[in-house]
């Protein structure tokens, strides 16, 4: 029977050899697509994903460390997951990959990690948390739930595909869970650049322009408003990130109508211009007033209350959609995740935080209900691994 089996075993695979180097000339006779096999570089003075054009497709993981994980596990935890990551981006497989064929196309995949306060704590070197990596002050529009709240770990993962990802998720968890388990999984889309130039400014889901006002990365002002440079001298090259889940009304916010909506902001709904000027990019001017002598943008608008006068203390917007699905009676559970970067929590994101919580027409549409804040280490070399400089 043994040797009846091997030959009918040896049959079978003679039989689908033919058939495998058929469908292998079938698809490399394809056209190639440039999209798939683009590559963004993973070793840098900084973390990829950041500077980085958003890809359309984002995943941000919190991942709380498991009891009695000490340093040394952390160290090894990150000597890994650096390695899948180095791995991955550049459209090879993980160590001991599962599915290899699917790191072939890494579609621009980043992986960004960011610390959470908890991992100071758990791996010995608490005095070296800076002090803005903490929860942030309570403000009166939240509503934050413990399920989107908070992490000691962030793994952010972005790619063009969502294949790309999925495997990206997946070969870097298996390898954190021994150390670690998930507290949220929050994931976000944008138009993907097949879908529209990247130079154009991506739409959130209340339909407005979101993201005019931003760093312009490789500008004298992204470098100050992003990275540090003169904090805690391993945090060098690295940033902050905020990271807040924003449930939208979508239901209440249809039944206003565009003037209402526009006033909100402070902009126009089609080409997202200033209500005082005419193209998208034109500077507002926050003096004007209408004919009855009130100010053209509110004082209430979002983009007055968000304003900052100074390039180099803006933050740095590099949101993402959510979408959930629909509850029984057809209402979305859709969103914003607000990821914001930032040389510094404290001095940036959170004066900014308290003029929107204090007053902005845009709260009557919009509750934070996550919040989570981690250091972004600097990128590595070749053969360095990201948190070195914290844990070496
Ligand atoms: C779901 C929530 C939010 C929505 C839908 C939203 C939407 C917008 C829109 C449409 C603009 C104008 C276009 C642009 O410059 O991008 C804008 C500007 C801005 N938003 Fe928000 N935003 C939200 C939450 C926040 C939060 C939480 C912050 C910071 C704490 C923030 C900070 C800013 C800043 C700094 C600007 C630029 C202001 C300027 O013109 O100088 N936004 N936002």
């Amino acid at each position: 029977m043994l040797t009846g089996g091997a030959a009918a075993a040896a049959g079978a695979l003679v039989a689908y050899a033919p058939q495998q180097a058929i469908s292998t000339t079938t698809s490399k006779a394809a056209p190639p697509v440039a999209g798939g096999s683009a590559v963004e570089p993973f070793h840098g003075v900084h973390q990829a994903g950041i500077a980085t054009a958003p890809q359309a497709h984002a995943v941000f993981v919190g991942l709380d460390l498991l009891p009695g994980t000490g340093r040394e596990a952390v160290v090894r935890m990150m000597g890994l997951l650096t390695d899948d990551a180095r791995r991955l981006t550049q459209g090879r497989p993980a160590l001991a990959d599962t599915e290899p064929e699917l790191a072939a196309l890494p579609a621009r995949l980043t992986v960004t990690f960011g610390f959470g306060p908890g991992l100071f704590a758990a791996a010995g070197v608490e005095d070296r948390r800076p002090e803005s990596i903490a929860p942030l002050p309570g403000f009166v529009i939240d509503k934050l739930e413990k399920r989107w709240t908070g992490a000691d770990l962030l793994l952010q993962i972005c790619a063009d595909d969502p294949v790309a990802l999925a495997h990206a998720l997946r070969m870097t968890v298996k390898d954190a869970r021994s150390f670690a388990r998930i507290r949220w999984t929050q994931r976000g889309f944008r138009r993907s650049p097949h879908t529209q130039s990247p130079a154009t400014t991506q739409r959130n889901l209340m339909g407005q322009l979101d993201g005019t006002v931003n760093p312009q990365p490789g500008s004298a002002d992204f470098d100050r408003a992003v990275w540090i440079d003169d904090g805690p001298p391993w945090l060098r090259g690295g940033t902050t990130l905020v990271l807040r889940r924003i449930r939208l009304k979508l239901e209440t916010w249809d039944a206003a109508d565009r003037v209402a909506k526009e006033f909100t902001i402070g902009r126009r709904l089609d080409t997202g211009a200033p209500l005082t000027g005419q193209a998208e990019h034109d500077e507002p001017d926050f003096d004007r007033l209408n004919a009855v002598g009130f100010p053209v943008i509110s004082e209430y608008a979002h983009i007055r209350r968000a304003h900052v006068t100074d390039p180099g203390m803006r933050i740095l917007r590099r949101v993402y959609n959510y979408d959930e699905g629909l509850a029984p009676e057809g209402h979305a559970d859709s969103g914003l995740l607000f990821a914001s970067y930032q040389a510094d929590v404290n001095r940036q994101f959170v004066p900014i935080q308290k003029r929107l919580a204090e007053a902005d027409l845009l709260n009557e549409w919009t509750t934070p209900i996550g919040s989570a804040v981690f250091a972004i280490p600097p990128g590595c070399s070749p053969d360095g691994w990201i948190g070195e400089t914290l844990l070496a």
